[in-house]
């Protein structure tokens, strides 16, 4: 708790970046949208994060909030909000497995009425738990979940209005989920929202993503060939910006169109095989599993730096290079363990193959975060209005949530832009004029 003043200063640093969060704060205030709904969040404890969670706080709600990362906390963060703005936090930066699970258990315990995941870790528990599937969860949740009664387990689920889902990653599981016919709630998918993937995974982790790796290390990207695995809305933005560095970016695909528009926009594009032979630094940013595996780490030129900016930790394998390795040093820096090959080879894999930019850096800038909150606080007033009324589906965030945040963010940056006349307006509805 003695973090707690370095964290307040932090909190409002990254107010003064999130205008369009605080005019949302404002009125949640006065209207209090969210009054009587108990909320649990499983996102990133950052600065950005403390300003959606008195947001939401603010708007009426109950709110609990634990990580969605191991390595992600910012322990002076989740000080400050238990100290000054009376927020209960169950995280700290390094938990293991079991303190990470113990406070998914204590997310649930809340018994929410909203939910919010980056990554969908605390609904799939919770899914888990309602389907009696308790040996699916993990012992820290199953302990608490295993003396449930039935009717306990499955109102764990009726109670929830809605479910915010803020990552890629997450809205895959989900719709998954959707798809196998458990999904048992229903969920926005707050990342597929334009004003969430367009700017936060793009220039979020684009920029974010290169500063994790430069703090980690300290190289110089210039000239250096980086490896970019995954040309989506995060591969193009990490892209976009090593290339800005001065950096060779070669990019690996699997699916055509995207790896044509790779190379359209000016990248080699490789398959992973031969880009492991050249490349200096490897990124991967693809949401799937084992994307740079053994036969790819023995490829490898001496002092190959590999991370991940992707949402789960099993994008590198990193079992396989242990195997592969003479020897192991685990602590050559804070973010780096050096895996020595048999050949001599020394690899340098980053911040234990987690998100790179929220291992080793603050995350994305308060600037970006700005809109992804804007559009999960507002979604969750939406849901909460809609409540009852949404089938248990994967649910997008409403056009004109997107269209007022993005013109509520354009006016906060000074940038003004056209209107249509009403002659444009009959124009575009009209299959008559003009031609
Ligand atoms: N680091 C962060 O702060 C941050 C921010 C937002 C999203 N994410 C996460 O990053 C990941 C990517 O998100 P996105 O929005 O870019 O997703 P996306 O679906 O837009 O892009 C993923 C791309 O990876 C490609 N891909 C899949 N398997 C591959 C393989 N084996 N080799 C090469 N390419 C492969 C896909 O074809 C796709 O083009 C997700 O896990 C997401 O949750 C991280």
């Amino acid at each position: 708790m003695s973090l707690a003043p370095a964290g307040k200063k932090r909190i409002e640093w990254a107010e003064r970046d999130m205008p369009v969060l605080r005019a949302i704060r404002e009125r949640f205030a006065k209207e209090k949208p969210l009054a009587g709904m108990k909320m649990s969040a499983c996102l990133h404890v950052t600065a950005e994060t403390a300003n959606l969670a008195r947001t939401l706080k603010a708007g009426g709600a109950d709110l609990l909030l634990c990580a969605s990362n191991p390595l992600s906390t910012q322990d002076d963060v989740a000080a400050s909000l238990v100290a000054d703005y009376g927020i209960s936090v169950h995280a700290i930066k390094g938990e293991d497995e079991h303190s990470y699970y113990r406070h998914i258990a204590a997310a649930l315990q809340h018994a929410p009425n909203v939910t919010m995941d980056d990554g969908a870790d605390l609904v799939s528990a919770m899914i888990f738990i309602a389907l009696g599937r308790l040996d699916d969860v993990h012992a820290e949740v199953r302990g608490w979940a295993a003396k449930l009664k039935p009717d306990e387990r499955a109102a764990l689920v009726k109670n929830v209005v809605a479910s915010m889902e803020e990552t890629t990653t997450g809205v895959i599981r989900l719709r998954a989920m959707e798809k196998d016919g458990v999904l048992k709630l229903p969920v926005i998918a707050v990342n597929d929202a334009q004003t969430k993937h367009f700017f936060d995974n793009r220039y979020g982790t684009g920029q974010s993503t290169l500063d994790g790796i430069i703090r980690a290390t300290d190289t110089l990207l210039a000239g250096k060939q980086i490896v970019v695995c995954g040309y989506g809305w995060c591969g193009k933005g990490v892209s976009l910006r090593a290339r800005g560095m001065g950096a060779n970016v070669v990019v690996t695909e699997i699916n055509p169109i995207r790896a044509l528009e790779a190379a359209m926009d000016g990248f080699q594009v490789k398959p992973i095989a031969q880009a492991a032979v050249t490349g200096d630094i490897f990124i991967t940013v693809t949401g799937n599993i084992h994307v740079i595996r053994g036969e790819h780490f023995a490829l490898m030129k001496d002092g190959a730096m590999i991370c991940n900016s992707g949402h789960f930790n099993v994008e590198l394998a990193l079992d396989d290079l242990a195997k592969l390795a003479a020897s192991q040093d685990k602590n050559l820096g804070e973010f780096v363990d050096e895996y020595v090959l048999a050949n001599g080879h020394r690899l340098y894999v980053l911040g234990e193959g987690r998100l790179i930019n929220l291992a080793a850096a603050h995350g994305h800038p308060a600037s970006v975060m700005d809109m992804s909150f804007a559009a999960q606080a507002l979604a969750t007033e939406w849901s909460i209005k809609n409540k009852g009324s949404l089938d248990h589906k994967v649910h997008q965030v409403p056009e004109e949530v997107d269209q007022w945040v993005a013109s509520l963010k354009l006016q906060t940056m000074g940038v003004a832009i056209d209107t249509l006349t009403a002659e444009q307006k009959k124009y575009l509805a009209s299959w008559e004029m003009g031609t």
